[in-house]
C-alpha cells in the first residue's frame, strides 16, 4: 500500500486505486473557505475515516463503502463521479443564511435539497436541475434519484443521531455510478456535517469559527464517541 502512487490527492483525503475499489486514505488536515485556510490537525485523518465507516453503515440507501481499514483508510467500491455536491438541510445554517433571510437554526417544514456544483474556483455554488442537464452532468431521473436517495439516507441519519443525543442541521452527499446504478460516495464525517451537542457544533463549523485545531479535534473525538456508544435499550 505504502509503496502505491496515489491516484488523486485531495485537500481532505488522498486516494489509491486498486483496480474496482479505491482505497482512501484521510488526511490530518483541516481547511476552510474552499481551501484558503489549511492547519495540520494530528489524528484527524483517523477520526474522520472511523467516523465515516460507522455512519454509512447506518445508511440503508446503496453505498461505495466496503471496509474501515486502521487507523485512518477505508476501501471504497470506484465509481464515475458527478461533480456534483448534494446537501440536504433540516434547519438553516451555512450558505442557506446568506442567501435567504431567515434566523440561524430555523427549523423547515420538510427537508430542503441543493445540488451544488463541486468547483472549489467558483465557490460551490447553487446549481439548477436545469443547469446539471444543460452541461449533461446528470440526466432529470438521476437527479431524481439523488434527490430521493439524499432525502432517505439525511433522515436515517438524522434518527441515528438523534438517538444519541446529537442535532443533525445539514449533510453534504456526493454520488458517483456503478454499474448497477446510483451510490452514495466519498465521505461523512465532522467535515461533511453539521451536527449539535447541547447546542454546541461537534463539527468542522467550529474550525470554520474559531481557528482552533485542537479544540475541533476534541470535537471530533467526542462525536465518534457518541457514535460508537452500543445502543442503550
Ligand atoms: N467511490 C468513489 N469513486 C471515485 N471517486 C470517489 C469516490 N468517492 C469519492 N471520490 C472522490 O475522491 C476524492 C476524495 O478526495 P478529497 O475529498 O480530498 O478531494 P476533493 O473532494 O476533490 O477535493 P476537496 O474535498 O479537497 O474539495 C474526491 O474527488 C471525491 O469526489
Ligand atoms: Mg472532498
Amino acid at each position: 500500500m505504502l509503496n502505491m502512487n496515489p491516484a488523486y490527492e485531495g485537500k481532505a483525503k488522498v486516494v489509491y486505486d486498486l483496480g474496482d475499489r479505491l482505497l482512501m486514505k484521510f488526511k490530518d488536515v483541516v481547511t476552510a473557505g474552499d481551501g484558503a485556510r489549511r492547519d495540520e490537525a494530528p489524528g484527524k485523518g483517523a477520526l474522520a475515516a472511523k467516523t465515516t465507516a460507522i455512519l454509512f453503515q447506518k445508511i440503508d440507501v446503496p453505498h461505495h463503502f466496503l471496509s474501515y481499514e486502521p487507523p485512518d483508510s477505508i476501501v471504497v467500491e470506484k465509481l464515475q463521479m458527478i461533480p456534483l455536491e448534494v446537501i440536504v438541510r433540516f434547519f438553516a445554517y451555512g450558505s442557506y443564511l446568506r442567501r435567504m433571510r431567515v434566523e440561524p437554526l430555523r427549523e423547515f417544514s420538510r427537508p430542503i435539497v441543493e445540488f451544488h456544483l463541486k468547483d472549489d474556483t467558483l465557490h460551490d455554488p447553487l446549481v439548477l436541475e436545469d443547469d446539471i442537464v444543460e452541461a449533461k452532468m446528470a440526466d432529470r431521473g438521476e437527479l431524481a434519484q439523488m434527490k430521493d436517495m439524499a432525502l432517505r439516507a439525511a433522515a436515517q441519519l438524522r434518527d441515528f443521531f438523534a438517538s444519541r443525543g446529537l442535532q443533525l442541521l445539514d449533510v453534504k452527499f456526493e454520488f458517483g455510478r456503478s454499474s448497477s446504478g446510483l451510490k452514495l460516495a466519498d465521505e461523512i464525517s465532522g467535515d461533511t456535517i453539521r451536527v449539535l451537542y447541547h447546542g454546541e457544533h461537534l463539527d468542522k463549523e467550529y474550525y470554520r469559527k474559531t481557528g482552533d485545531v485542537r479544540g475541533l479535534l476534541e470535537r471530533y473525538r467526542k462525536l465518534l464517541e457518541l457514535i460508537s456508544l452500543e445502543q442503550l435499550r
